[in-house]
């Protein structure tokens, strides 16, 4: 675990962004976070799927992925009202570089940095993950977005540990 960057000018109740790949646990760690730090959860896909009416599957089959993007664009820029929220983002949020200048602004960001082995582990067979392809198209996409991943505030390598002893030391880490 370690801090990347200094983080002290933002605000003690600023918003704290999950990224991560798919399967990293940004969901489960993050409701887990939220209790902690009695802190709002949200989920970023869940957030864009209430707000178009639509599951974020059916988002990329019946609008596009380019479209999909937009919406998190959107979706993230709205988060600059929150406070004492942790916020769990999708897997290609941050690898725009937009979305990490918006987040940077707004929050802190911290990497769930999970092998892909547990990542595919969890995830493989989903079919609600539209992007989950086999194991080599998953090592690529993961190599692709580890430079953007790694520019987060804080990164935590979460091994096979319980949410809630990850919860713990996120907590320690961003010294709350
Ligand atoms: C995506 C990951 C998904 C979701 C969308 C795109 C990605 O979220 O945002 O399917 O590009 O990696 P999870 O990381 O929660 O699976």
């Amino acid at each position: 675990m370690k801090q990347q960057a200094d983080s002290s000018n933002r605000r003690s109740d600023a918003p704290i962004f999950l990224i991560g790949f798919m399967g990293a646990g940004k969901t489960t760690v993050g409701r887990a976070l939220a209790r902690q730090l009695e802190y709002d959860f949200i989920d970023l896909d869940e957030l864009i799927a209430a707000r178009v009416g639509k599951s974020v599957q059916r988002i990329f089959e019946e609008l596009g992925e380019a479209e999909f993007r937009r919406l998190e664009r959107e979706a993230i820029r709205s988060c600059d009202r929150l406070t004492r929220a942790v916020v769990a983002l999708g897997g290609g949020a941050y690898g725009s570089e937009e979305n990490r200048v918006s987040l940077r602004e707004i929050g802190r960001t911290l990497w769930l940095d999970c092998p892909l082995e547990i990542c595919l582990r969890r995830v493989s067979g989903d079919k609600s993950r539209p992007l989950l392809g086999d194991q080599d198209a998953m090592r690529e996409l993961l190599e692709r977005r580890r430079g953007a991943y790694a520019e987060a505030d804080y990164v935590v390598q979460t091994g096979e540990r319980a949410p809630e002893q990850l919860a713990i030391e996120i907590a320690e880490l961003l010294d709350k």
